[in-house]
């Protein structure tokens, strides 16, 4: 099994991704960090805490990380798009969870050395941070997966930037410097893994998925906001849980080989490029460009549909 730890803003995309790694046999979730971005850090972290408790996994850590970017104090939350809670499901208000220091990620990246694959589905921060607290535990991590990025196609916070490398610019180009075995998953291939309303029934009515109680509200809150935002979208892109498929499926997507920068200057922040001049040289870091979506789909269904 592939042992994933897992940064995130959960957030209906994260949470889907948080679901799917739980339910994938060949995935082993060993960490959740938690922090600002789609909604607080608290609620993000007990959004996690429930998911693993409906899954029986409290077992897992759960680390809170940031509150905020290292550059400004105010923060933007999306309750339009991601709800209060997860959508409109809120954690029961008695839930009893435990969380854990900061320095567990260290531990658990020394527990699993040269195999542990960190993914990052919310804002840079707290990874970056991780970076700075142990730079030598870092290397040992075996690969780096980060959701993030539109390579020269429109954003969705700006018309230049997408959300997770708008919330921390500084944070999300330290990410890419130090990060090694990186594959980036930007908008250019996420915004066409769309979850549609099918494929939800489907898995509303299946008795092996634990989650399939919530599934309908949950997705439906998330897609409310799209199909008003962009007109004609078949479903919901649910970029975060591409962003953990890849880890398994290599191939549902098409990469180019750029090292990738962020601006972080106002009148641009959060803007993504890579380099691609003929002249300029390609780069280590993998950058998915484009989806195969009936892979994608085939491989959605398989984990969340079991028969
Ligand atoms: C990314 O931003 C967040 O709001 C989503 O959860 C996803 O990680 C998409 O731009
Ligand atoms: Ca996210």
């Amino acid at each position: 099994t592939k042992k994933i730890l897992l940064f995130c803003d959960p957030g209906i995309d994260d949470s889907l991704a948080i679901m799917y790694t739980l339910i994938d046999p060949e995935l082993e979730l060993v960490g959740i960090v938690t922090s600002y971005g789609n909604v607080t850090k608290n609620q993000a972290t007990a959004n996690a805490a429930y998911l693993l408790q409906l899954a029986g996994k409290n077992n897992i850590p759960i680390i809170p990380g940031a509150a905020k970017p290292v550059q400004q104090e105010e923060v933007t939350f999306y309750p339009e798009i991601h709800g209060e809670g997860i959508g409109p499901i809120q954690p029961p208000s008695n839930l009893q969870y435990q969380t854990y220091p900061f320095d567990t990620i260290r531990l658990i990246i020394e527990r699993y050395k040269n195999e542990i694959i960190v993914v990052d589905t919310g804002r840079s921060t707290t990874l970056a941070t991780a970076f700075i607290l142990f730079p030598d535990d870092m290397k040992m991590v075996h690969s780096y997966y980060v959701m993030g990025g539109a390579f020269f196609v429109p954003g969705n916070v700006t018309a230049l930037a997408e959300a997770n490398f708008f919330g921390d610019p500084t944070s999300s180009n330290f990410v890419l410097k130090f990060a090694h075995n990186l594959t980036i998953t930007p908008l250019n291939a996420t915004q066409f893994a769309v979850l549609t309303q099918e494929i939800v029934d489907a898995i509303s009515e299946n008795e092996k998925n634990i989650y399939a109680f919530m599934m309908a509200p949950v997705f439906e809150y998330y897609y409310e906001f799209y199909k008003e935002t962009v007109p004609g979208i078949p479903g919901a892109p649910i970029h975060d849980l591409l962003t953990v498929m890849l880890v398994k499926n290599p191939t549902i997507v098409d990469y180019t080989y750029y090292d990738a920068k962020v601006v972080e200057e106002i009148e641009a922040k959060g803007m993504s490029y890579i380099d691609i001049r003929p002249t300029s040289k390609t780069g280590q870091t993998r950058v998915a460009i484009n989806l195969h979506y009936e892979e994608f789909l085939r491989e959605f269904i398989k984990v969340m549909l079991p028969e």
